[in-house]
C-alpha cells in the first residue's frame, strides 16, 4: 500500500517509474526525428534501447517508423509502466520491454540501431556498457546518443542537490570530456543544442498533469501532493542545471573493419 514515507523516500528511477514520468531524453520528439533521418531508421530496423525509464524513446520511433525492438531498465516500476504505456499510447508497435541490467546483458541477437539517449552517464560503469553494446551489432550499426555537456562552471549547491535528487553525478564535464566516450565510434551526424528554461507556469503545469494521470492509476487521489511535490523539485533542480549545459545530437557508427580507429579527422 503506498504511502507518503514510501513516495518520499523512494529511489529516483523507481519513483519516475511508478509515477509514469515520460523522463525523455534532451531534444525529445526533435532528437528522435533527427536519428530516424540521420541514420536511416525504416520499418526492416531493429532496435535496442538501454536504460528505457517508461519507454518512450524506442515506442515513439516505433510509432513513427513501424521498425521493431526490445527495450530494458533496471527499475521494475519502470518497465511496468513502459509496457503499460505501449498498450495505451502505441499498441501495434512491436517492441518488447523487460527488466534487466545493462552490464550483465549479453544476447545472440543482432540490432541495427542502439539507442542510449543520454542515459550512459546512469550507469556505474559506462564505457563496459559501450563494451557490451558494441557486441550487440554485426558488422555495422548505428549508435544513437543525446548527452549533455557544461558550458560553465556549475556551482557546487547545484550538483550537490542534484546528487541528492538523483544519486549520481550529473554532468558537469566540458564537451571534449563528455566526448571521449564515444571517441571509437564513427561521427555520422551532429549537432549541438540549447536548452530551454522553463517557467514556473510550465513546470507546475507538467507536474499536474503527470501527477493527476499517476494518482488515478495508482488509485491514490490522497498522496496528490505528496507526488506532486517530489516531482515539482526534481523539476526545478532540473531546470536550473539547464543554466549551465548544451546537450549534442549524435548518429554514431560502428563498422567492425574500422573500429576503433580514426581515419576521417573531428570537426
Ligand atoms: C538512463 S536514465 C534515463 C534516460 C533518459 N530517458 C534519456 O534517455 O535521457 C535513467 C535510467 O537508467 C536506468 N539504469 C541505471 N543503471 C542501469 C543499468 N545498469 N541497467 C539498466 N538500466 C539502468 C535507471 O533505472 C533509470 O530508469
Amino acid at each position: 500500500m503506498l504511502n507518503k514515507l514510501i513516495i518520499e523516500n523512494m529511489p529516483y528511477p523507481d519513483f519516475v517509474g511508478l509515477i509514469n514520468q515520460w523522463n525523455v531524453l534532451p531534444g525529445a520528439f526533435t532528437t528522435l526525428n533527427k536519428w530516424i533521418n540521420h541514420s536511416y531508421i525504416d520499418s526492416s530496423s531493429n532496435i535496442l534501447q538501454i536504460a528505457c525509464t517508461t519507454g518512450f524513446q524506442v515506442r515513439e520511433i516505433a510509432h513513427l517508423t513501424k521498425c521493431s525492438g526490445k527495450a530494458f531498465d533496471l527499475s521494475r516500476y519502470a518497465i511496468e509502466s513502459a509496457i503499460k504505456n505501449k498498450k495505451i499510447y502505441s499498441p501495434s508497435a512491436n517492441i518488447e520491454y523487460f527488466v534487466q541490467d545493462g552490464l550483465n546483458f549479453k544476447t545472440n541477437e543482432k540490432f541495427t540501431h542502439v539507442i542510449v539517449g543520454g542515459g550512459l552517464k546512469f550507469f556505474s560503469n559506462p564505457r563496459k556498457m559501450v563494451e557490451n553494446i558494441i557486441s550487440y551489432f554485426d558488422d555495422d550499426g548505428y549508435l544513437l546518443a543525446s548527452p549533455f555537456y557544461a558550458i560553465k562552471e556549475v556551482p557546487s549547491e547545484v550538483l550537490d542537490s542534484c546528487k541528492q535528487m538523483f544519486g549520481i553525478d550529473v554532468t558537469h564535464e566540458p564537451y571534449d570530456e563528455v566526448m571521449k566516450l564515444y571517441k571509437d565510434f564513427e561521427i555520422l551526424y551532429e549537432d549541438r543544442n540549447q536548452l530551454r528554461f522553463e517557467s514556473e507556469e510550465d513546470i507546475s503545469y507538467y507536474c499536474d498533469c503527470i501527477t493527476r494521470r499517476a494518482v488515478k492509476n495508482l488509485n491514490c487521489e490522497d498522496l496528490y501532493p505528496v507526488i506532486y511535490d517530489r516531482l515539482y523539485k526534481i523539476k526545478e533542480v532540473t531546470n536550473e542545471l539547464r543554466k549551465y549545459q548544451e546537450y549534442s545530437v549524435l548518429v554514431l557508427r560502428y563498422r567492425k573493419n574500422i573500429y576503433p580507429e580514426r581515419y576521417v579527422e573531428l570537426f
